[in-house]
């Protein structure tokens, strides 16, 4: 689609890739890139907007898409494949740590200095997955809903600096590239190793609802398992609070 708005997400950034990002669909809106990544069925394509009007994040929650301030893409990946959330969370922490110290916050959340950047939401169709990116990127504090203020952040707010967002992209598809590479060379379960210990949750004590107790293992899908007073519980989603 040609830009009728000057956007640093043009030209199209060309990735050096085997696979993920060879085809980059371009929206200057569109309702949710995962929703075009799977109905495109199209392994590898990538489809990034400026705008989302109907982005969303994991548990039905609305994701905030501004244009022109952030990163809001998916790609389009066939299954089947084990272990993309952790690969996904990986890929977006190694783009841009070389810059600035990322962490992710189970169950896939990106933070930087308490704050939350990003997220991941993989969803499947059938054998098809849309592995959705969303990053903060050049968003002031204002820039977020007063109900995100406190606790919602930016690439620019922890550097300081404007980043340009193709050359971003770029660089996250192509780790992402590595890491499904990985996976489908069959090495799911080192990728979740390295996701488990980017996590830092092993030995925490964590609060969620009426469980509360210290993280002892994760379980294959990434679920926490937690020693409580009454037993070991399994806690698969939502948000934790770490007691220490
Ligand atoms: C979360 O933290 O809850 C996950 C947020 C994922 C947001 C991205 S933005 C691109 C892609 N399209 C969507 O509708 N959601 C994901």
């Amino acid at each position: 689609m040609s830009s009728t708005i000057a956007t640093d997400l043009l030209p199209l950034p060309q990735p050096q890739t085997d696979s993920i990002g060879r085809h980059i669909h371009y929206f200057e809106e569109t309702d949710s890139t995962n929703t075009r990544a799977l109905e495109a069925r199209a392994d590898g394509h990538v489809f990034v907007a400026e705008r989302q009007t109907a982005g969303r994040g994991r548990h039905g929650k609305r994701w905030h898409s501004l244009p022109g301030l952030g990163l809001w893409f998916s790609v389009s990946l066939a299954g089947p494949l084990c272990g993309a959330n952790f690969a996904a969370a990986l890929a977006v922490r190694d783009a841009v740590s070389p810059v600035v110290p990322l962490t992710i916050r189970w169950p896939n959340d990106i933070y930087v200095n308490e704050r939350k950047v990003g997220g991941i939401l993989v969803e499947q169709r059938h054998d098809w997955f849309a592995l959705g990116v969303g990053v903060n990127v050049n968003h002031d504090r204002a820039d977020f809903p007063p109900t995100l203020r406190y606790r919602a952040g930016s690439l620019a707010m922890a550097t300081g600096q404007r980043w340009e967002r193709a050359q971003l992209l770029k660089t996250m598809l192509e780790h992402l590239d590595a890491m499904t590479m990985r996976l489908r060379r069959g090495e799911c379960d080192s990728v979740r190793a390295e996701w488990v210990v980017a996590c830092d949750i092993i030995g925490r004590h964590i609060r969620r609802g009426g469980v509360s107790g210290q993280v002892t293992a994760m379980d294959d899908d990434g679920a926490l398992l937690v020693r409580t007073d009454t037993g070991v519980r399994r806690v698969a989603c939502g948000d934790i609070s770490i007691v220490r």
